[in-house]
């Protein structure tokens, strides 16, 4: 990578999601939990070039190591995302995110008389398809536009 390339400051010690797909830098935060109130220094790119994906964004979170769980969810919105793990300033891991079988709490139904959303103390619970996720309580099914059901709480 050139000096040109460098748009965010190299972190020391965290986690880089590279290799988003343009646009959902912020999506990924929401999924994530992060938001200003949540005190984490976090960088973010957006519509940065990329020779693989033309315009891509990044995230940068230092001192915090995220998990697999974790970034396996963001495969639904950012599928070509790698996750490299920084210590000292050097990636000591990197891997791609894979396609979790079910997601927990991250998605909100959008059905407003599913358990899950109606009040009741129930954590949301999907089981991810294909071409969407299905909603295990009501079998409400999303296709398009996951994000816009990602539940920021
Ligand atoms: N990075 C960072 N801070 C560090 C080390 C790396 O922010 N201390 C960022 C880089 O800017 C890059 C990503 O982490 O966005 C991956 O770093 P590296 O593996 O060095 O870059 P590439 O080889 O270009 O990665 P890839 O092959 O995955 O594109
Ligand atoms: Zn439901």
């Amino acid at each position: 990578m050139t000096d040109t390339e460098l748009r965010v400051s190299k972190i020391e010690d965290g986690t880089v999601i590279d290799h988003i797909s343009g646009g959902q830098a912020l999506n990924v935060l929401a999924i994530l939990g992060i938001d200003g109130g949540s005190g984490e220094e976090v960088s973010v790119g957006m519509n940065v070039p990329s020779d693989r994906l033309g315009r891509k964004d990044v995230v940068k979170v230092e001192g915090r190591e995220l998990n697999q769980d974790e970034v396996d969810v963001l495969s639904l919105i950012a599928p070509a995302a790698t996750i490299n793990i920084v210590r000292g300033f050097d990636v000591v891991e990197k891997h791609r995110v894979s396609r979790p079988n079910e997601v927990t709490g991250v998605l909100s139904c959008p059905n407003a008389n599913c358990i899950s959303t109606d009040g009741e103390p129930v954590d949301s619970h999907f089981e991810v398809l294909d071409d969407g996720v299905r909603c295990t309580y009501c079998d409400t099914i999303v296709r398009e536009s996951i994000t816009a059901h990602v539940s920021v709480t």
